[in-house]
């Protein structure tokens, strides 16, 4: 089921606090950084927050720049995004700033906290999803139901702790700022856990005044025939990386790229490359990582295009090369047409062999786009 963009976007302090624990909200950023914030907020569908920060800081969540909501309503959208909060209580102040500003709000609960949140006549939508709030659930409801492909989660500690050890975070925004909390009842911006093990990729850093802002994206493969967020970063590389390749008329242009469970890239690949004019992407990739690296065993093989599963070029097709690299999870963008071998069917090799292919949905027409010119 597709899913909206997830991103995280926090404050912090030096030692990892999110607030202190005083009557007011901690200010850890400003005018500046506030106002980056501002324009993230202008550029998504919906802004969601635990029913914590709402406790806590009786936030309103606005796009607060006239022009940004302007462009908002000029480009068809909402002059606000959707405002979501989650609660499994229920219990709620009715005259918090959240429910009594901006556009429309949803408060996604369960059962009780539907029933709780209705008898203390909560202004918004109340969605009850169960017994229990399932976050995979909620992120689908938001996107079937409510039209959001970008939602920004702004807190707080045990919102975002949640979304990124269940591998839904697509991007975390985190600004550090120069102060100490120190206070250990001091909410911090990720609790304990069964978060990724190796290490996120970091792709910004920006001075903001006195303020760091730091952008990283998840890394580690879902597990599985489970899609994390993650999957889906790699499988859009593998889809650029099918951009690369030296053109041709009787070859599919692919990408792959080969992934640890940790995250770690291990190699990568596209068809043709090298001057090779026959080897595929899966072989180009695979081809750089020593047999004998134990990481194999559990790491994923991205594909812009299902590996195939017969060849004329050479004896062994990519899947059966998969298979031999003891590789057991292949995430792809787009099944196999009969352009070049009538009925070819990799997943179903791989499949036969232990091995679990997931196709997620939406990267088949970035993977098919270098190869429009083979479209009969
Ligand atoms: N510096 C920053 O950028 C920033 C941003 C935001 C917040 N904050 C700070 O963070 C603190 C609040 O953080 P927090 O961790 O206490 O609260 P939170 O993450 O905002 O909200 C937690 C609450 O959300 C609900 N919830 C979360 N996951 C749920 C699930 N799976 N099922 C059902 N309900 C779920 C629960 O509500 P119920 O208890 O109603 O069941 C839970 O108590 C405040 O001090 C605030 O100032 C800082």
């Amino acid at each position: 089921m597709p899913l909206p963009h997830v991103l995280l976007s926090a404050a912090v302090s030096l030692d990892g606090y999110l607030d202190d624990t005083g009557p007011e909200r901690l200010l850890l950023s400003g005018p500046a950084d506030f106002d980056r914030v501002d324009e993230v907020r202008a550029s998504v569908d919906a802004i969601l927050v635990g029913a914590g920060t709402i406790r806590a800081d009786n936030p309103r969540l606005l796009v607060n720049s006239a022009e940004r909501r302007a462009a908002r309503v000029a480009a068809g959208e909402a002059e606000y995004p959707l405002k979501v909060t989650v609660s499994g209580s229920g219990e709620l102040d009715p005259a918090a700033r959240f429910w009594h500003t901006g556009g429309e709000k949803v408060l996604l609960t369960t059962d009780d906290g539907a029933r709780r949140a209705r008898g203390l006549g909560i202004a918004a939508d109340v969605v009850s999803l169960g017994e229990v709030l399932d976050w995979r659930t909620a992120l689908e409801y938001l996107h079937d139901r409510r039209g959001v492909r970008r939602l920004m989660v702004e807190g707080g500690g045990t919102v975002h702790s949640q979304l990124l050890q269940r591998e839904l975070a697509d991007e975390l925004q985190l600004v550090l700022a120069p102060l100490l909390v120190g206070d250990p009842a001091a909410p911090r911006l990720f609790g304990p856990g069964a978060y990724q093990g190796g290490r996120l990729r970091l792709i910004e850093t920006r001075r903001i005044e006195d303020v760091v802002l730091m952008r990283y994206l998840p890394t580690a493969p879902g597990a599985g025939e489970r899609v994390a967020a993650a999957d889906r970063h790699w499988l859009g590389l593998a889809c650029e990386l099918a951009e690369l390749c030296p053109p041709s008329d009787t070859a599919f242009s692919v990408g792959a790229v080969v992934v640890a469970a940790d995250g770690s890239e291990l190699a990568r690949g596209f068809s043709r490359e090298g001057g090779d004019p026959v080897v595929h992407a899966e072989e180009a990739a695979l081809a750089k990582v020593d047999p004998e690296d134990p990481r194999l065993a559990r790491a994923t093989v991205y594909s812009s295009l299902e590996p195939c599963a017969r060849r004329a070029s050479r004896p062994a097709p990519c899947a059966r090369l998969i298979l031999d690299a003891g590789v057991r999870r292949v995430v792809t963008a787009w099944r196999e047409p009969d352009t070049f071998v009538a009925g070819a069917d990799g997943s179903g090799v791989l499949t036969a062999h232990g091995a679990v292919v997931v196709v997620p949905a939406g990267y088949e027409e970035r993977a098919k786009a270098p190869n429009r010119h083979l479209e009969g």
